[in-house]
């Protein structure tokens, strides 16, 4: 029996309040997490293409499940980040990433499934350190209105809970060390490049780029005592161990916890 549950929130992103600095006014911050949802969905279409095609080699028959439900969830996740980016497009905002990341998806479309796999566990252990971020500490969504904090919540509830299906599946296809540590080192890199560029691009366009205020929030943002280094470099590190399993990550009563006070959200309105 699998334990991943395919959810449908009623969230109404293309309705929901989201103004410009949609995160308490803070341009900066803001810019970041618009930058991860302008990735996703290339990004979980990738997930679910190399899981896919890795299906008849699994034996296991609860991993298979897994991998079912895996790419359940990120098919919705795809959906409702494509009209949180229709909103983002509304806002002046242009997808910078989508055709960089298709331009290097068709460069390694010949690449061996274990290295797309590889790739794909490196993404997916962004994401749910990312999820075990917010879910530790709410300050980073400080200032979303509620739909929209629901909405990156319940995104980072599922990749806490289904972040082991690739890395399984990776294992299961015959994938070793050096392979995945190669490709983490390469989606480090791309990662944090597309990430920045696009937050650039955005602060470009939002009008924001040339404030010094917007940098100060940056400098906070990336590296002060709650910022993006000090929370994930112990994750990031924590890749490279031999024995690394996604498992012995996250903090599964405040999952639990987060579900049961926020059910309103995946009650089905008639
Ligand atoms: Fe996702
Ligand atoms: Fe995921």
């Amino acid at each position: 029996m699998s334990n991943l549950t395919v959810r449908s929130p009623n969230i109404d992103v293309a309705a929901m309040d989201m103004p410009l600095r949609w995160l308490g006014g803070d341009a900066f911050r803001t810019q970041v997490f618009n930058a991860l949802s302008l990735s996703f969905p290339i990004g979980e279409r990738y997930f679910i293409d190399a899981v896919r095609a890795a299906l008849p080699l699994i034996g296991d028959a609860e991993l298979a499940e897994d991998v079912r439900r895996f790419i359940g969830q990120e098919a919705t996740h795809s959906h409702l980040h494509r009209v949180f980016n229709a909103r983002l497009a509304d806002q002046g905002l242009r997808n910078r990433v989508e055709p960089a990341a298709a331009r290097r998806i068709r460069a390694t479309e010949g690449f061996r499934l274990t290295s797309k796999l590889a790739v794909s566990a490196a993404y997916e252990h962004f994401t749910a350190a990312f999820g075990d971020i917010v879910l530790r500490h709410s300050d980073w969504l400080d200032g979303a209105s509620a739909p929209t904090r629901a909405l990156w919540m319940w995104h980072a509830v599922e990749e806490c809970e289904h972040r082991s299906v690739i890395f399984d599946v990776y294992r299961a296809a015959g994938g070793g060390y050096w392979r995945r540590i190669g490709w983490f080192l390469y989606v480090t890199l791309v990662f944090a490049l597309d990430v920045a560029v696009q937050t650039v691009d955005g602060l470009y366009r939002s009008g924001d780029a040339f404030k010094a205020a917007t940098w100060r929030q940056g400098l906070r943002f990336l590296f002060g005592r709650s910022g993006v280094a000090a929370r994930t470099i112990p994750a990031w590190l924590d890749y490279f161990r031999p024995g690394f399993s996604p498992r012995d990550r996250g903090d599964k009563e405040a999952l639990r916890r987060w579900l049961e006070e926020n059910r309103a959200w995946f009650e089905r309105t008639a």
